[in-house]
Parts: C-alpha cells; structure tokens; sequence
C-alpha cells in the first residue's frame, strides 16, 4: 500500500472540485480526479500534472451505480486504501427554482446528485477508507441548505435565491451527514460538511465574488484535519455555519 496520503474528489475536473485537487496534490497526495467526461477528465489529469500533482483520472458519473462500484475497484487497485473522500459534484438544476413552478423533474435530478450521489459514492468508498489510519469524508453543501439562515430576518439572509431544489438538496445532504456520523461514531472516520462561499463557477454562471481556490480552502482544510479534529459539523472560512 500506498505511503502517500490517497484521496478522491468528486467532480475534480473543474471549478472548486478541481482546485481541491490542485490543494490536496501540493501536500504531496495522490489525487484521484472523480469527473464522467472523458475528455475534461483527461484535460484536468494533465493540468495537474503539469502543476506537479500525482493525479490519476477515476470516471466517475456519480448517479450511476456501475460508475461509482467502477471507481471504488479502480481506487482499490491503484492504492488498496482511501485516506480522503471529497464529495464535491453537485448541479444546481437550473433557475428559476420557486417552489411553487418547479418541475418535479428537476427536483429528483437534484436531489438525485447532490444527495443520493453521495450516499452511493460514500458507501462504495467506505470499505476503503476503513483501511485508512487517519479517514476522513468531506462533503461540500452550502450556506443556502442552513435551514437557520434561510429562515433568519431578510437582513440577515445570506443565502442566494429562492430555490426548491438545489438549498433544499443541500439541507438533505446536512441531514444524511448527521446520520453517517451518527453511524460511524464508534470509527475513526471524521465527517464534516463545507461551504466554499459564493464563488465563480459554471454552477452560477461565473456570477460568484469568491475564486474557486478560495472556495477550495473550507474543503482542504476539513480533508486535513488532525485526528482528534471535529466530526459532524459544518464549517465555512469565517467558522461553523448552523444548520
Ligand atoms: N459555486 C458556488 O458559489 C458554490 C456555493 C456553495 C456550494 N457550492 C458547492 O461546491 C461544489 C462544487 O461546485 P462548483 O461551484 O465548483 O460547480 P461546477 O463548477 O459546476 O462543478 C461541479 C462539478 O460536479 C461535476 N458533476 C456534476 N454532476 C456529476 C455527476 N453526476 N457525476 C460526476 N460529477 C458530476 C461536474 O462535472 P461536469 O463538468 O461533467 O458537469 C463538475 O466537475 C458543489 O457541491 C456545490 O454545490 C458551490
């Protein structure tokens, strides 16, 4: 097995995803580049290489069982072990969300990456990461599923526009998280969720004020985190967001 610490991040071929790669690579990681296009997979792969990460491409379509079993046997392979799980991909379904227009459709496309995706990526990789001396699992939400913020007076909103899909997935990913930590409180494993801020990404059409590396910061630091760090909670830079 491996020396080097081992991580996977999901949807690394671009925006914050990928600067998680390039931030986790500069510690000396190997880097498993989660992303389903083969060409951005390829492209992202040989980028960070060229910045120096030991990166390995892992096609991963995170709604796709044979895709994410693919990807943990891959893993396996290459490395035996998972130190670092980051579950990044996520889409935002398209605006206009209101709840009282939204298609269904939309909803279930979501909450079918956003939430569902990590349940499946997390499961397939658990194994791997109980071979791990120091695992941990890191999934990016975001401030707009903070059921606290998104029902604070209007001056103190802090969180995009009204959305029925996406802020909803992201307070269903907060509660699927609880309830891993709650189940893997006797192991070692450290469960903690980000938010990267408003950054510019395809996610908002690039109308975000933070760069993604800055967005990438919150996730380095939950993947780095020592082992007697927090499990269970919800952190953004300026400290913990409540749920
Ligand atoms: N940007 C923000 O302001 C912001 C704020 C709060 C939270 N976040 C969260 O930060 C994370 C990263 O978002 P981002 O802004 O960097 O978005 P992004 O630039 O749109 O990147 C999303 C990534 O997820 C991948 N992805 C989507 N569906 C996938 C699937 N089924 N299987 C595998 N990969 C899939 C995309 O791959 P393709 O290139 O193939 O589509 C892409 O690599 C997300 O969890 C997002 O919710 C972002």
């Amino acid at each position: 097995m491996s020396e080097r610490t081992i991580a996977l991040v999901t949807g690394a071929n671009k925006g914050i995803g990928y600067e998680i790669a390039v931030g986790l690579g500069a510690l000396g990681w190997r880097v498993g580049v989660g992303a389903r296009d083969d060409e951005r997979r390829a492209a992202a792969v040989e980028k960070l290489r060229a910045c120096g990460v030991e990166a390995f491409g892992v096609p991963l379509d995170v709604t796709d069982d044979a895709s994410v079993s693919a990807a943990a046997r891959l893993i396996e392979e290459r490395a035996g072990r998972l130190d670092v799980l980051v579950n990044n991909a996520a889409v935002a379904g398209g605006m206009p969300q209101e709840p009282t227009k939204v298609d269904p459709a939309t909803i279930r496309t979501v909450v079918e990456t956003n939430v569902i995706g990590v349940i499946r990526v997390t499961n397939a990789m658990l194994p791997l990461l109980r071979r791990s001396a120091s695992p941990r699992i890191v999934n990016m939400s975001s401030s707009v599923g903070s059921l606290t913020r998104q029902s604070g007076t209007a001056a103190e909103l802090t969180t995009g526009p009204v959305a029925a899909a996406y802020s909803p997935s992201k307070t269903f990913l907060n509660a699927v998280t609880l309830q891993y930590v709650r189940e893997l409180s006797d192991t070692n494993i450290l469960i903690n969720v980000g938010c990267p801020g408003y950054v510019a990404t395809d996610l908002n059409g690039f109308r975000g004020v933070r760069s993604p590396a800055q967005g990438a910061e919150i996730a380095i630091k939950l993947a780095t985190l020592p082992d007697d760090g927090p499990t269970g909670k919800f952190f953004e830079d300026a400290g913990v967001v409540p749920w």
